[in-house]
């Protein structure tokens, strides 16, 4: 027989949205309860998190090194809206709907350089400023200027080189977000290093699953057994932070980007006080994760697809100095290997633990000690999702 807490499908019938089904999250760590399980299954949770959280927050969308020249494209979809960024001059990166402003067709896809964008459907054509440069046979429609139907612009910004986009006109700047993680950041010089390689998976969980795993280290004795867990250290700590974001650090011998005893990259030059001596794990809310060490930086970088579903991207960057070497395309195949092992087992588990949430027998479990950061990022969301303001 069921006890409480109610099914899903119950609580989605009255109302998934009252504080007090929350009161065991919202605890202090040592008596908290885990999030109730339909917060990683429920349809009308996610679409409160879109609209609450990711419509209005900096969502990071890759590396501005991905569209070096005039005319470089790329596409994506963030929480079902459909983005096209361009860079539209040698200094100048936009963020467009990609969605055509006559009768709405996607107007590019995939990714790629052009001059302007013809829209599959009926061939009106845009600038890469957004601008309606063309519109075949619209002479008779009365009116009509072309002026008035250029792709609808959306804020982009970039810092060191990371690109964030925001559907929300009234959100505050970038810099606001990020609170002081550039300056946290600054001995590693990520402005000057390189995408050298992105890697997608398409997962079936929720998008928080994965942003709890990689903000805990509980996992790593039992997920990582043969891998990260024979690399030696002290226990993370959770960092002080101002601003979106928090963040585990380790301090640690050698790169935490390598399997035990593989050969690497020396350490990147400018790396001072504690950034010299490990690796921070930042979380910019709500769902990128950074791994800072001290010889390169990789991403990994969310789309939420829905209740159930997320798109992973994993880029990897190093100091540009270091690219350039004879021996970088060998070398950097340990790094490869050792990420090309670990995130899949991350992956796996986090796709074990959405089944498992599936259940109508699934129930909010407790928390340990080393978890304190899954903790503040439950708490982080239910503090949009409940609450009567938007994410800042
Ligand atoms: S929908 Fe784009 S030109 Fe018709
Ligand atoms: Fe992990």
């Amino acid at each position: 027989m069921l006890d409480e807490p109610a099914s899903p499908s119950e609580i989605e019938a009255s109302s998934i949205f009252s504080p007090e089904l929350y009161a065991g999250v919202r605890r202090p760590l040592a008596e908290a309860e885990t999030m109730p399980p339909w917060c990683y299954t429920s349809t009308a949770f996610y679409r409160r998190e879109v609209e609450r959280i990711f419509t209005k927050v900096w969502n990071f969308i890759g590396r501005e090194d991905r569209i070096p020249k005039p005319g470089d494209y790329f596409t994506l979809e963030f929480v079902g809206i459909p983005i096209l960024v361009v860079r539209s001059s040698a200094t100048e990166l936009r963020a467009f709907a990609n969605t055509c402003r006559h009768r709405g067709s996607l107007v590019a896809q995939g990714e790629g350089n052009c001059r302007a964008f013809r829209c599959p459907y009926h061939s009106w054509a845009y600038s890469l400023s957004g601008e309606l440069l063309s519109a075949p046979e619209m002479h008779a429609s009365a009116g009509f200027d072309r002026k008035n139907y250029g792709l609808i612009p959306l804020r982009l910004e970039c810092w060191a080189g990371f690109l964030f986009i925001n559907f929300d006109d009234d959100a505050p700047p970038l810099s606001h977000h990020l609170g002081d993680l550039p300056e946290v950041l600054a001995s590693h010089r990520v402005e000057d290093m390189v995408c050298v390689r992105r890697k997608e998976y398409d997962l079936a969980c929720n998008w928080k699953i994965y942003v709890e795993n990689a903000m805990e280290a509980y996992h790593v004795p039992t997920v990582h057994r043969s891998t990260l867990q024979r690399q030696k250290g002290a226990p993370p700590e959770a960092q002080q932070t101002r601003g979106q974001w928090v963040g585990l650090f380790k301090e640690h011998q050698g790169s935490r980007a390598l399997l035990t005893g593989d050969a690497g990259f020396p350490p990147i030059k400018s790396l001072d006080g504690k950034m010299a001596r490990g690796s921070l794990y930042p979380l910019i809310y709500p769902s990128t994760m950074f791994g800072c060490t001290i010889d390169c930086m990789w991403w990994l970088e969310l789309h939420p697809q829905g209740p159930d579903r997320t798109h992973l991207v994993v880029g990897s960057c190093f100091p540009r100095e270091v690219v350039e070497r004879p021996d970088f395309a060998e070398i950097v195949q340990n790094y490869y290997k050792r990420w090309d092992i670990s995130i899949p087992e991350d992956n796996a588990v986090s796709e074990l633990q959405q089944r498992g949430l599936s259940s109508p027998f699934a129930r909010p479990g407790r928390l340990a000690h080393m978890e304190p950061l899954v903790h503040a990022i439950d708490n982080w969301v239910l503090d949009r999702v409940l609450g009567v303001t938007g994410a800042y």
